[in-house]
């Protein structure tokens, strides 16, 4: 019997004698999915693929699974149609290393801030502003919507549970820099929701982002600080996975452990988004969306600069500013902002971040350019009244990672139960 207890990749090999007394009755019976027990003596094993093997003293059965009706059989099976099980795809190899990886990747973030002084704060799920102006939010409330939309009359947000409209949180930024603004260093990492209606296979509408901010920072040690982050996270789980990570080289992509490899001992690209548009203009590549200096980077552009340009991850800087949420900080071009964006090959963005707007007549000035009401934001505006500090911050997305890192084809299979437009199963 091969027996595993999800601790790593490896199955334990079970030697069962037909003189146990369960025998006939259980252990004849045993197929894939079943549950056991196993008491017995670890010896050396003569066959190969293992090192030792486990002859079984007693096995207790606590669980058959039916030949017939039970889902997972030896075979491989297609992503889609695990996304279908998601009850039972942390039983099969793939999500049972997918689940050991991104354990170590969270791990290593929390290992990573806790080292350098970081102050690990809780932001609140629930909010009433919108981070990232971009209005993608869900919009959270006890009212009773059969009703409302019966008297078809204007929606009373004085009767909500929280006297206004509220939402689920993009970002936990505009709170991670409340702390930051007063005790110098401090992450947020949690549950980030965005309703965007982007079914790619690098989009979800509930994901885990890791967001640091930083006093006294400005862009370029933002971008040090994510570099050494991303380095920090790729070396553990080569580190600490190197079974996991076997796997997915051999399965995946024969590529990710060289290429992890190699990033930990080079320096990431840092390019400014004008010379990245000049690049991409002169690349003679026909691009779905073509681009020009202004436009927002799809994924085609991502790509084709870390992975066939630089060939390497990529921080691009200095966005314009009409693509950038309001927080970011204006430079004196007045054309372009302080954001910067960590690429890397085969997925693009990992990571967004920037410099803050610390003056607060032209924080002002942004948020009235894009539509948003200051008033809405005034203690976030208080953080540059009072004792205003020059900061930076950056959002990872933790499932962007583990595509990177496993080789992962889709966003779907790198958490556990994937929230997407029409699908919030299990
Ligand atoms: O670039 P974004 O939108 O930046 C922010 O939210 C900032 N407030 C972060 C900060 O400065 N504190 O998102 C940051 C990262 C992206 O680079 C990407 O890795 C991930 O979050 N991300 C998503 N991951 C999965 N599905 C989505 N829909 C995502 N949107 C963003
Ligand atoms: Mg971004």
């Amino acid at each position: 019997m091969e027996l595993n207890d999800g601790s790593c990749f490896g199955n334990v090999q079970v030697i069962a004698e037909a003189s146990l007394a369960n025998y006939e009755s259980e252990i004849k019976k045993l197929s894939v999915g079943s549950s056991l027990r196993v008491e017995g003596e670890v010896k050396a094993s003569p066959g190969k693929g293992q090192a030792t093997e486990v002859h079984a003293r007693s096995v207790t059965v606590f669980g058959l699974a039916d030949v017939e009706a039970y889902p997972l059989q030896k075979k491989g099976h297609s992503f889609e149609f695990l996304r279908t099980i998601a009850h039972l795809r942390p039983r099969t190899n793939t999500f049972g290393a997918i689940a050991r990886v991104r354990n170590c990747v969270c791990n290593s973030i929390h290992q990573f801030f806790q080292e350098e002084e970081f102050l690990y704060i809780h932001t609140p799920i629930i909010t009433a502003s919108d981070c990232e102006g971009a209005g993608k939010m869900f919009q959270v409330t006890t009212l009773d919507l059969p009703k409302l939309a019966g008297q078809g009359a204007k929606v009373d947000y004085a009767l909500d549970f929280f006297d206004r409209p509220a939402y689920l949180t993009v970002s936990g930024q505009l709170e991670a820099e409340i702390f930051a603004c007063s005790l110098g260093k401090a992450y947020t990492f949690g549950p980030t929701f965005r309703a965007e209606n982007s079914n790619t296979p690098r989009h979800l509408a509930e994901f885990w982002m890791v967001e640091p901010e930083m006093a006294f920072c400005d862009i370029w040690g933002d971008m040090d600080a994510a570099e050494r982050l991303l380095k920090r996270i790729f070396g553990d789980v080569l580190q600490k996975c190197p079974d996991d990570m076997a796997f997915f080289n051999e399965r995946m992509d024969k590529t990710v452990i060289d290429t992890l490899q190699h990033i930990l001992n080079s320096e990431f690209r840092r390019v400014p988004y004008t010379e990245a548009i000049e690049i991409l203009l002169k690349s003679g590549e026909t691009f779905e969306f073509p681009c020009d200096w202004g436009c927002d980077l799809q994924a085609e552009h991502e790509r084709y600069l870390t992975e066939k340009h630089f060939k390497c991850p990529v921080i691009l800087y200095d966005y314009p500013r009409t693509i950038k949420p309001f927080y970011m900080r204006l430079n004196d071009d007045q054309k372009t902002v302080r954001a910067m964006d960590v690429l890397v090959p085969k997925v693009g963005e990992i990571i967004g971040g920037s410099q803050r707007e610390e003056r607060l007549d032209v924080l002002e000035t942004r948020m009235k350019e894009q539509g948003l009401n200051p008033a809405d934001y005034w203690w976030y505006l208080e953080l540059r009244k009072y004792g205003t500090v020059p900061h930076s911050g950056f959002g990872l997305g933790v499932e962007r990672v583990l595509l990177f890192i496993t080789g992962m084809a889709n966003i779907r299979d790198v958490i556990p139960f994937p929230r997407t437009p029409g699908s919030a199963d299990f």
